[in-house]
């Protein structure tokens, strides 16, 4: 049923090191015993110990002496992806692969950091991770972000920058899940093409706003934005400028600012509401 890659594609991964959020269970177990199968040392992130050292003892017991790590991490709370990479200091990864995500966390709330949780964990942990180990990855090592499908009916960009810690959302679930997966990937997809359907190929170009660099520049510097107030500045590395000059015309002229400016009437029509 899968047409070019599949998981025997895998190459050898010995000497590779791997850190993966979510790793205890589903796709993030899958993923971890694959890799570690195949020879890679593997850093698996876990928010409930008990559970991860279960996860543990399987891939042991299936595959015999793995390299495997466990540590502990609720991914909804930046302090703690900051404690988990302060115990990754020295790991030099080849890979890593933020899996970590829930679609429906509970009733409505926002985390003690002020952010709603699915993006909390899906999206912000991630990229607090990912930044913060950049240094530290190895040369043409890969960051992957755990996408879904599910962006594509679920998220209304719209509006978007004007809730970006989804504390303007009223449920948690669909949208919110749909904003976290959509956020700087936008439907750019990789992986096996099942049965040559539109939304499985190989390769996906992304959505609009993914092709257009000024509103993926936007999203991180507004996401850089809010992990700074989070967890302070001096712990985020500077956003520089977008090398095209012509970005504050492209911005305040183009496609993306009609997603912002959207945002902005609806927020004005609620305030003045
Ligand atoms: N399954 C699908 O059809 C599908 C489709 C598209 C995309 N995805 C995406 O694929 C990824 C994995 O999904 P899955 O189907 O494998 O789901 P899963 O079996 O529920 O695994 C999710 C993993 O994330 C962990 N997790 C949840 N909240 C966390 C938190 N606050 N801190 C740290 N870890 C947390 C879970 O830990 P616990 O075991 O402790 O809960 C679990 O290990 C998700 O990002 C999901 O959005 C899944």
């Amino acid at each position: 049923m899968l047409v070019g890659w599949n998981p025997a594609s895998v190459p050898n991964l010995y000497g590779k090191v791997a850190v993966i959020t979510g790793a205890n269970s589903g796709i993030g177990y899958e993923t971890t015993r694959k890799l570690a199968e195949n020879g890679a040392e593997v850093y698996m992130v876990v928010r409930n110990m008990d559970k991860g050292r279960a996860a543990v003892e399987q891939l042991r017991k299936e595959l015999g002496p793995v390299k495997l790590h466990l540590l502990q991490a609720d991914m909804e709370s930046m302090s703690q992806v900051q404690s988990l990479l302060a115990e990754l200091r020295g790991v030099r990864p080849d890979i890593l692969l933020h899996n970590a995500g829930i679609l429906y966390p509970g009733p409505f709330r926002l985390t003690e950091e002020g952010l709603e949780p699915t993006l909390a964990i899906s999206y912000y942990s991630g990229v607090l991770l990912a930044l913060g180990l950049l240094d530290q990855m190895k040369p043409r090592s890969r960051v992957i972000f755990m996408a879904s499908a599910g962006e594509w009916p679920m998220s209304r960009l719209e509006g978007s920058f004007f809730n970006m810690r989804g504390d303007k959302f009223t449920a948690s679930g669909a949208r919110a899940y749909g904003q976290a997966k959509a956020f700087g990937k936008g439907s750019g997809y990789f992986g096996p093409n099942l049965l040559n359907m539109w939304h499985a190929t190989e390769r996906q170009p992304g959505t609009k706003q993914a092709r257009n660099p000024f509103w993926c520049w936007r999203v991180y510097e507004e996401t850089v934005k809010i992990l700074s107030e989070i967890v302070g500045s001096k712990a985020m590395p500077p956003v520089p400028r977008h090398p095209d000059p012509a970005r504050d015309a492209m911005m305040e002229k183009k496609s993306p600012p009609s997603e912002i400016d959207k945002g902005r009437a609806v927020h004005a029509t609620a305030t003045a509401a």
